[in-house]
């Protein structure tokens, strides 16, 4: 996979989502804090869907969105052209999947392998999938967690960045795993604003599945 670091102070981000943006969210404020200290803007937020929050917390950050849609196209090939096509306009350095709930296909990879960077609710490689966090719970983990990773050809099978651990409770098989998909969550969007911000600032190269930040 090649690894070319991001070229540009502060580097251009894209970001992906599905549902309610959280970890987008959490970039936003990251850079919001202190934008030339934290190495990277987002310049575009793009989704697979309407009416998510995610894409409001993107039109009240003043940024522009695109949606791509699966069933507005013929094949997975021409949505997946479409979106790396959309994607591409904003020249991003990193494309960062924040909760984005499609696989991306070969045109995009093309594009953008080794430069997308994804989040997963689980500690890969176990529970990989739509369903991180109640496999986990449905096979009796005691820890599970979060990943971002490098995004390649397999389903959430990248080289790994950075992973968080959370301790599986008692109290989460009532729930079906919903609080602790949220304790999942707190720390997954600090995780992954403290690897995307290194990336941009320091650089990184992919050494198979080893990723070297600099
Ligand atoms: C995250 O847990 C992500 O890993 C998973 O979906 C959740 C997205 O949350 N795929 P949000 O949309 O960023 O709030």
């Amino acid at each position: 996979m090649a690894s070319p670091p991001p070229a540009r102070t502060p580097a251009r981000l894209v970001v992906l989502v599905s549902g309610s943006g959280t970890n987008l969210q959490a970039l936003l404020d990251a850079i919001d804090e202190n934008p030339a200290a934290y190495g990277a803007r987002v310049v575009a937020v793009g989704a697979d869907r309407n009416g998510i929050a995610g894409l409001e917390r993107a039109e009240r950050a003043g940024l522009p969105t695109f949606v791509c849609r699966v069933k507005d196209f013929g094949s997975r090939e021409e949505w997946d052209a479409a979106l790396a096509e959309a994607t591409a306009a904003y020249e991003p350095d990193l494309v960062v999947s924040a909760g984005f709930m499609k696989i991306v296909g070969k045109e995009f990879l093309a594009r953008f392998g080794g430069r997308c960077v994804n989040t997963h609710p689980a500690l890969l490689p176990s529970f990989p999938g739509a369903h991180g966090v109640r496999d986990a719970l449905a096979y009796g983990a005691r820890v599970t967690g979060c990943t971002v990773h490098f995004v390649d050809d397999g389903v959430d099978t990248g080289p790994i960045i950075a992973q968080g651990v959370v301790e599986v409770r008692e109290q989460d098989y009532e729930d079906h795993g919903v609080a602790l998909h949220e304790r999942i969550k707190e720390v997954e969007r600090r995780l992954l604003v403290d690897v995307v911000g290194r990336l941009a600032r320091n650089g990184y190269r992919i050494e198979g599945r080893k990723v070297v930040i600099q």
